[in-house]
C-alpha cells in the first residue's frame, strides 16, 4: 500500500510535472492511489500525496471511480461553501470556498483527451485535488477562524457509530501538530 504524505513535507508544496507518456508506470500508480485514498476513506488524492510529482488526480463520489492526467480547468461557474478535509492532514477541517460547477480537460490512463463537467462534491474534489497539482493546499484557502480538529468522543451515539466534537484552532497549531506527527512524537 501506497503511503500518503503529511503536510510538511516539501512535495506538497511543488509544483508537480505534466505527465509526457501514457505507459503501464502510470496506469499502475492510478490503481495504487486509488486503493491508498479507498483505505483511507478519502473521495480524492493528488500524486503529490504519495510522493510522486506527476500531474494526475484521482477521485471517487459515488462509488464512481475518475482518474485525470493532466488535469486543466477551462469552466467554471457559482459557488459553494462546505466543510472540507484532505488526506495530508488527518483530523483537521476547514469551510472553503469553491465554484459549484468546473469543466475540466485532461488525459484518462489510456492517453485520449476527456473533458468532464463536474458539481457538487464531484466539482470540489476536483478543485481540490488540481490545487494539490500547483502546491495549493486546503488550509490556503479555508476562512482560518473556520479551521478545527475533529476529536473522537469517548462514547458512542445512539447507534454505536463514534461520535466528533469540533475543536478550533488556528495555523501555528496545524504547523507544530504535523511537525510533531512527522518527527513522530
Ligand atoms: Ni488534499
Amino acid at each position: 500500500m501506497l503511503d500518503i504524505v503529511l503536510y510538511g513535507d516539501p512535495i506538497l508544496r511543488r509544483r508537480a510535472k505534466p505527465v509526457k507518456s501514457f505507459t503501464g508506470r502510470t496506469r499502475t500508480l492510478i490503481k495504487r492511489m486509488l486503493e491508498a485514498m479507498k483505505a483511507a476513506k478519502g473521495i480524492g488524492l493528488a500524486a503529490p500525496q504519495v510522493g510522486v510529482s506527476e500531474r494526475i488526480i484521482v477521485i471517487s463520489t459515488n462509488g464512481e471511480d475518475l482518474a485525470l492526467i493532466n488535469p486543466r480547468i477551462v469552466g467554471q461557474e457559482g459557488r459553494q461553501v462546505d466543510i472540507e478535509g484532505c488526506l495530508s492532514f488527518p483530523g483537521l477541517q476547514g469551510e472553503v470556498p469553491r465554484s459549484r460547477q468546473v469543466v475540466v480537460e485532461a488525459f484518462n490512463p489510456l492517453g485520449r483527451s476527456v473533458r468532464v463537467t463536474a458539481e457538487g462534491l464531484r466539482a470540489r474534489a476536483i478543485q481540490h485535488e488540481i490545487d494539490h497539482l500547483n502546491g495549493v493546499l486546503f488550509i490556503d484557502r479555508a476562512r482560518e477562524d473556520s479551521l478545527h480538529w475533529l476529536v473522537r468522543e469517548k462514547e458512542r451515539d445512539e447507534e454505536g457509530k463514534p461520535r466528533y466534537r469540533k475543536v478550533r484552532t488556528t495555523l501555528e497549531e496545524v504547523e507544530e501538530f504535523y511537525r510533531r506527527m512527522r518527527e513522530g512524537n
